[in-house]
């Protein structure tokens, strides 16, 4: 039984991760998503360019970054689940069904996040595969594979589950380690690439500046809420994500020291993708193609990544066809590696509660999934967007707030300094032992909960 005793811990260690840098390479890679490369972009463009970027990062560093160190310390401190571990935090029973309610609630919503993700995350694996079949003489094939319909949608899907359920499988260190280890550095090399191509590119300048030079008077309460849920999504926090993550980090790990290296990371990787995308909106539009929707608003994340991006590759001539290929492909990658993260909190629940081997957990939470995933394709309209707003929209940030506030009050300030400690012999006399645990306590819930009740009134 938890207690504020110093040594006590819910359960023994376990298995986890092998390297500090594997753990690094896999929280960036749940981290680094959809979030970075597909919303954030979209986002900077719809909400006034730097201004956005600015508040995210600053709502990053002071309310995302503080959130993951608890959510990673509730994951090692538990040495389990994001279930068991939530309901090992609390002493008094009556606090453990909450908590531990909560974290059901959490591993709920990260199923719902999988299901939209493997639409979207099956859509970019058909765009990988369009240019593919473009080249070898199959262009009914490559248009099929770009064009919206209920049967491309699915049979995408089932590809995407299938690929992160292979990865899943393997295990934490044969599968998830080793597979963001190998794709995280793709991914960057990619980034890269594409930036030093697209900033070739006549327009690109312009772009830059409208991405890097702040017009101030666009802060307001709706770039405040969506740079928050941005930043929340962006970290996958809220989900039990890095909880799990966090139960495989090695007891001799610097946890605050880890998880900036994770928010560094994710928040850096945002900023590339931003210079990537927001740029080539603005060659695009150099070359006579329409960044604007008929209503007058900047195109928005469906139309500008699989419309405006694809009329812009296509407008480059031969050389358009092997930059869709790294463009797809660095998305596809993105998405994979943080849905692994998400299947990987169901199934260690099922594992370790419902004492499930690995293989046939995961295959019944895919299974699970995938009838959500046919039910949302189904009614696509009304469906997936309230999906997408219930998980990421409410139950992130209210969530990553109760887990602030679970570790803030009902972890004794004790136990929580021996959790650290253990990484961190120093920690006590460090100035983030002095402010951290009554930022978590106090400052996070009253921050989060002003903006979401700004963001409500308006
Ligand atoms: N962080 C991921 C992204 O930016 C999404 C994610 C959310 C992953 C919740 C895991 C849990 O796309």
């Amino acid at each position: 039984m938890p207690s504020d005793s110093p040594e006590q811990t819910a359960s023994l260690p376990r298995f986890g991760f092998s390297t500090r840098i594997g753990f690094v390479l896999a929280a960036a890679g749940s981290a680094v998503g959809l979030g970075n490369i597909w919303s954030f972009p979209a986002q900077v463009a719809e909400n006034g360019g730097a201004a956005f970027v600015l508040v995210y990062l600053v709502l990053s560093l002071l309310l995302a970054y503080p959130a993951l160190v608890a959510e990673l310390m509730i994951g090692r401190y538990g040495q389990s689940n994001p279930v068991t571990a939530l309901e090992s935090v609390p002493q008094n029973p009556a606090w453990r069904t909450v908590t531990k309610l909560t974290g059901i609630v959490a591993v709920l919503m990260i199923c719902l996040i999988f299901s939209f993700y493997s639409i979207v995350g099956g859509w970019l694996a058909g765009f990988t595969l369009a240019p593919l079949f473009e080249t070898t003489g199959m262009p009914s094939a490559a248009s099929w594979l770009q064009t919206f319909s209920p049967t491309r949608n699915l049979l995408l899907a089932i590809i995407f589950i299938a690929l992160t359920l292979g990865i899943v499988n393997g295990g934490v260190q044969k599968g998830i380690e080793r597979w963001s280890a190998r794709l995280m550095p793709l991914l960057v090399l990619l980034l890269v690439g594409l930036i030093f191509t697209v900033m070739t590119q006549e327009g690109a300048i312009e772009g830059v500046h409208h991405y890097l030079i702040p017009d101030f008077s666009r802060i307001n309460e709706t770039l405040i809420m969506n740079a928050l849920g941005q930043s929340f999504f962006s970290m996958s926090l809220g989900v039990g994500a890095m909880m799990v993550y966090g139960s495989y980090l090695k007891r001799n790990a610097n946890l605050p020291n880890v998880a900036l290296q994770v928010c560094l990371l994710d928040t850096g990787i945002a900023f590339l993708a931003g210079l990537l995308i927001i740029p080539a909106l603005f060659v695009a539009m150099n070359l006579g193609v329409s960044i604007y929707l008929p209503d007058g608003h900047l195109a928005n994340n469906d139309t500008l990544v699989f419309e405006v991006l694809p009329a812009l590759f296509n407008n480059l001539g031969v050389m358009g066809i092997p930059i869709a290929l790294a463009f797809f492909s660095l998305m596809s990658i993105a998405a994979l590696t943080s849905s692994i993260s998400m299947l990987e909190v169901p199934v260690a629940c099922l594992t370790e509660r419902a004492g499930l081997s690995r293989k046939r957990a995961s295959l019944i939470v895919c299974i699970g999934v995938l009838a959500i995933v046919a039910i949302v394709i189904a009614k696509f309209d009304p469906l997936f967007g309230a999906v997408v707003s219930l998980t990421t929209g409410y139950a992130q940030p209210i969530d990553g707030l109760l887990f602030c506030l679970f570790a803030g009050w009902l972890m004794g300030r004790n136990r929580k300094l021996q959790e650290i400690r253990k990484g961190w012999p120093e920690a006590e006399k460090s100035l983030f032992w002095k402010v951290w645990p009554w930022y978590i306590k106090i400052i996070c819930p009253i921050m989060i909960t002003s903006i979401f009740i700004l963001q409500h009134q308006s």
